[in-house]
């Protein structure tokens, strides 16, 4: 290999300028939370906007075609809802299948817990809730997640009751390397706006 590089100096110089850099900057990131989802009662996070004129859903009993939910749901760190919170999943889903069981999801996830406190992580895409797992799109971010990038596995956790639904997420992000690297503090702040391109 040295010698190929010696060989080839002005190749390998490139190519290690090119990639190796951005690779050691960029930041994996793996968080786990869960979102509550309570549609009704007390404590209620998720409100229907809009009912669709129908007719019936045919594979979800009681739903309308273009059915359009707003939430603001609690996230926290472990399934029960009284565990740590750490941050709030808003946005909106609408029944967007005509005979499937889809909705569309388009949420931000603004967290408040630990090293990501004020960081948000933009959420889009195809939640069909008949498939036990269902990938989702890492949309963007701010803060720590700036340009994220990957996907978010989406899980129905567990019914607590009729009107609350636990989801487990599995968020994969990569964030390039200025943002990841940046503190939360006034100092962080300012050292992400010069090195901002
Ligand atoms: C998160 O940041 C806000 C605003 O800076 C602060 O008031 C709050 O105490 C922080 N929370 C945690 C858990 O660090």
């Amino acid at each position: 290999m040295a010698s190929a590089c010696r060989l080839m100096f002005l190749v390998c110089l490139t190519v290690a300028l090119a990639t190796a850099p951005a690779a050691a900057r960029s930041k994996q990131v793996h968080l786990r939370v869960y979102m509550h989802d309570i549609t009704g009662g007390l404590g209620q996070t998720a409100v229907q906007l809009v009912k669709g004129p129908g007719p019936a859903h045919p594979s979800m009993p009681g739903a309308h075609f273009g059915d359009t939910t707003v939430i603001d749901d609690a996230l926290t760190e472990g399934p029960d809802a009284a565990s740590r919170a750490v941050g709030r999943a808003q946005g909106s889903y609408m029944l967007a299948g005509l005979r499937e069981p889809v909705l569309i999801v388009s949420m931000t996830a603004a967290l408040t817990g630990g090293a990501y406190n004020g960081s948000t992580i933009s959420v889009v895409g195809r939640d069909d809730v008949s498939a036990a797992v269902r990938e989702l799109a890492v949309s963007g971010g701010t803060g720590a997640f700036r340009k994220a990038t990957r996907h978010v596995l989406w899980r129905t956790a567990r019914m607590e009751s009729r009107d609350h639904m636990v989801l487990e997420l599995d968020v994969y992000a990569t964030v390039p390397g200025a943002a990841a690297a940046a503190p939360s503090d006034g100092q962080g702040r300012a050292s992400v706006l010069n090195t901002d391109e």
